[in-house]
């Protein structure tokens, strides 16, 4: 790999199309990461299953929508790794050795996995695999004994486990792994047109591949000010999701939008017409890029696969590292 500042590596579980809070929250930050470090994007078909066994055969279609999201935004193939979980199989192996040094209080505390047990309703429904849910992480991210994962608010929990499990098994052995640090964006995360969390389950998401006229239709839906009703009342920006949108999509306005709103003087319809054209000032060249890659499913297998292959060479070498610091190298 090149002279470069270190190694990241960050995923997503390929659920289908991707939505703008996961283009300001962690896409944007990707892009730019892919300059000055080497970058490994892992698709996390098998992290899937932990809840989606029986929703196996949709994985495919997924995939492709969430990679024809991750090229249209400006990751880039010829600079960094795009690969599939399943495909490079050291991902399961290590995740059976980590397993066998994970403390069971560890993963039974981890905060991100309960909330993740209550918001899907899954107590007393639990698989094995879901319990595995941090380990299968921290495996992903060692394999490539990488340094640095940038991910949402969300996952730092798993990466502290990676780390903890990363300092278990050098201090057991011999080092073989960084301890890999999260790397957060400084965006705020962004709420769904509802006002809770952006999330497709709500159906409150706008979509990085939406149109401007669902993009528009959206908008018009969200919900404002319950105080300010007709154009003249004054608004609260600091309660309005349309605002927040506006502090991260259509900067240079926002100071004239809060005196607008403020004052009344700024009626919601209008505002949200701001607001539209702003997000498609944005997603206009997305789509654009996007469109080369939708109707064209082999290129984008083909990358996967591609990427897969590079990724493996560097897990067959970690896990050289790692059955001859456990003396199990036969
Ligand atoms: N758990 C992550 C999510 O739901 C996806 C993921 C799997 C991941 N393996 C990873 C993220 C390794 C960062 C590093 O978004």
């Amino acid at each position: 790999m090149a002279e470069k500042k270190g190694i990241i590596l960050s995923g997503m579980r390929p659920t289908g199309k991707l939505h703008i809070g996961h283009l300001v929250g962690a896409l944007e930050n990707w892009v730019g990461l892919q300059h000055s470090y080497d970058c490994c994007f892992l698709v996390a078909d098998l992290h899937v299953l932990t809840t989606g066994f029986e929703k196996s055969a949709e994985i495919p279609a997924n995939i492709h929508e969430m990679v024809c999201d991750w090229l249209a935004v400006g990751l880039d193939p010829a600079r960094s790794t795009f690969l599939i979980q399943s495909r490079v199989c050291e991902h399961s192996e290590l995740n059976l050795i980590l397993g066998m040094i994970t403390p069971m209080p560890w993963v039974e505390r981890n905060p991100t996995l309960k909330e993740m047990i209550s918001d899907l309703e899954l107590t007393g429904k639990i698989h094995f695999g879901l319990m595995g849910y941090p380990v299968l992480q921290a495996a992903d991210i060692l394999l490539y004994r990488a340094n640095l994962v940038p991910v949402g608010e969300d996952q730092v929990a798993h990466v502290e486990m990676t780390r903890e499990i990363a300092r278990r098994f050098n201090h057991l052995y011999k080092p073989v792994f960084p301890e890999p640090k999260a790397k957060l964006t400084s965006t705020p995360r962004l709420p769904g047109t509802d006002g809770k969390k952006m999330s497709k389950s709500l159906g409150n998401c706008i979509y990085i591949s939406d149109d401007e006229e669902a993009v528009k239709t959206k908008v018009r839906q969200m919900v404002t000010d319950p105080r300010k009703i007709r154009l003249g009342d004054p608004g609260r920006p600091e309660i309005c999701s349309v605002y927040s949108y506006h502090a991260i999509f259509n900067k240079p306005e926002t100071g004239e939008i809060t005196e607008g709103c403020r004052s009344g003087k700024l009626g919601c319809v209008d505002c949200k017409g701001r607001l539209a054209a702003a997000i498609g000032t944005t997603l206009d060249p997305i789509r654009q890029r996007r469109k080369a890659y939708e109707n064209d499913p082999l290129k984008v297998k083909e990358i996967l696969l591609e990427g897969s292959k590079a990724a493996s060479k560097r897990a067959a070498e970690t896990m050289a590292q790692v059955r001859e610091a456990m003396g199990m190298d036969y």
